[in-house]
């Protein structure tokens, strides 16, 4: 069977602030620069959700796209937009808001939620030149 790659995109703003609670505020400022300042500051999200699978014969889709847009919806966009993520979603309380973790946490909320013949993977733009990618 031919497998096809369809794609979703989708699109948040969110505020964050990186910052390792294990160091201290100089070591901070020297990895993280602006991003470290206390008192947040934001991003326009751009998520791209990937999925690979063969064509059902019967629909002709590979996953039914408006399905797929629900589930980021659902599982992602009311989780994390116009959110603080460090203080307003869980799995930030001690993770350090980095893109490359948030988009494995998207990762991990959309693969609990779609079936494992699927191939799944998910790109974060931060910001129009920086952007992450997993699984890698
Ligand atoms: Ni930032």
């Amino acid at each position: 069977m031919n497998k096809v790659a369809v794609y979703r995109k989708a699109h948040f703003n969110a505020a964050h602030r990186l910052h390792n609670a294990n160091l201290g505020d100089a070591e901070n400022a020297e990895l993280f620069g602006k991003c470290n300042f206390p008192n947040y500051h934001g991003h326009n999200y751009e998520l791209i959700v990937k999925l690979v699978g063969e064509i059902d014969p019967k629909t002709g889709y590979v996953y039914d796209l408006k399905k797929l847009a629900d589930l980021i919806d659902e599982c992602v966009i009311e989780k994390m937009d116009h959110r603080n993520l460090n203080l307003d979603v869980p799995e930030f309380k001690n993770l350090n808001p980095t893109a490359e973790n948030i988009v494995v946490v998207i990762y991990n909320l959309l693969r609990e939620k779609i079936e494992s013949k699927y191939e799944l993977k998910v790109t974060l733009y931060e910001t129009e030149r920086n952007f992450v990618e997993f699984p890698a």
